[in-house]
């Protein structure tokens, strides 16, 4: 596996790999690797003759009271673990590499409409910087394919629809959650789980099962949220929200019989447990209205 650094080396190679008629995908993540993120690089090597990775702690997506400087930062076994994978390049490129005009001098990108909701709305400015470097290595690496975890469903939603907005030549394929034997969606994030919060923290996953057996049941989406966010509580979490949306939009569902579009939901969830916040989503689908 071949480690770059910097822009116009990923250009080079990227490049002769197209001359040579390979077909390119790319895993853009943050490091500190885990199964989850394997699972993203097989989907990639699957779909692809090459596969990329990038490595970036970007520091556009972070508010200005959360974790970028304490993020955990493990290059080396992130690097190790992709070559392992069988990925061909890793792209770890430096904060001025991505930013050359500093954080506040970069153009960036809105999503309308997505990036405002769910966690947008608890924290601003977040979708903005990640649609921006997204955009950024989409243009660097200029895969075919690109490959995005599905545990952030509203930032792989955000993501497709500026790739379809700014007619970017990449398809974008979400890849399934990984998630511990107890349920806990793998994340980079668990790691500042003390002991007795791992304990807990599963059933974040345990609520949305339920949440999404009441909603066949035929409870109304209001009272399935408040009961899980409750239940949430109760357990020890601090709930940002449960909500239940459409798969499609993420808007909020008619009630029935609505569409098709109204029955193909997710049920999303965003709670603090001690210094992590954890996110889960759950997919639930109805029975769709007869034509
Ligand atoms: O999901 C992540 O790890 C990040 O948001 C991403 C997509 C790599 C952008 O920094």
């Amino acid at each position: 596996m071949e480690r770059i650094e910097r822009l116009q080396r990923l250009r080079e190679r990227c490049g002769e790999w197209r001359q040579a008629g390979l077909r390119v995908a790319l895993v853009p993540t943050m490091g500190h690797l885990h199964a989850g993120h394997l699972a993203l690089i097989r989907e990639a090597s699957a779909r692809a003759d090459r596969t990329s990775a990038s490595v970036f702690v970007n520091p556009l997506q972070f508010g200005a009271d959360e974790d970028f400087s304490h993020y955990p930062r493990t290059l080396e076994h992130d690097s190790d673990m992709l070559r392992d994978a069988g990925c061909d390049l890793l792209f770890a490129p430096s904060e001025a590499e991505v930013y050359p005009r500093g954080r506040e001098g970069q153009s960036v990108i809105e999503v309308p409409g997505l990036c405002d909701q769910l966690c947008g709305a608890s924290r601003p400015g977040h979708f903005r910087g990640v649609a921006t470097v997204v955009a950024k290595l989409l243009n660097m690496v200029q895969p075919e394919v690109a490959i995005f975890g599905e545990k952030d469903f509203q930032q792989l939603l955000i993501i497709r629809r500026m790739v379809e907005d700014l007619n970017l030549p990449v398809e974008i394929v979400g890849a399934p959650i990984v998630r511990e034997l107890d349920g806990l969606a793998m994340s980079s994030r668990n790691r500042y789980l003390s002991a007795a919060e791992r304990e807990i923290a599963p059933q974040l996953h345990a609520n949305l099962v339920a949440a999404a057996a009441r909603l066949r049941a035929g409870v109304d989406c209001a009272a399935v949220e408040h009961e899980a966010e409750q239940a949430l509580a109760a357990a020890g979490f601090e709930p940002d929200y449960v909500s239940v949306r459409r798969r499609s939009d993420l808007a909020q569902p008619a009630p029935a019989p609505g569409t098709p579009d109204d029955c193909a939901l997710i049920v999303l969830a965003a709670a603090w447990l001690g210094r992590a916040r954890l996110i889960d989503n759950l997919a639930c689908d109805l029975d769709a209205p007869l034509a």
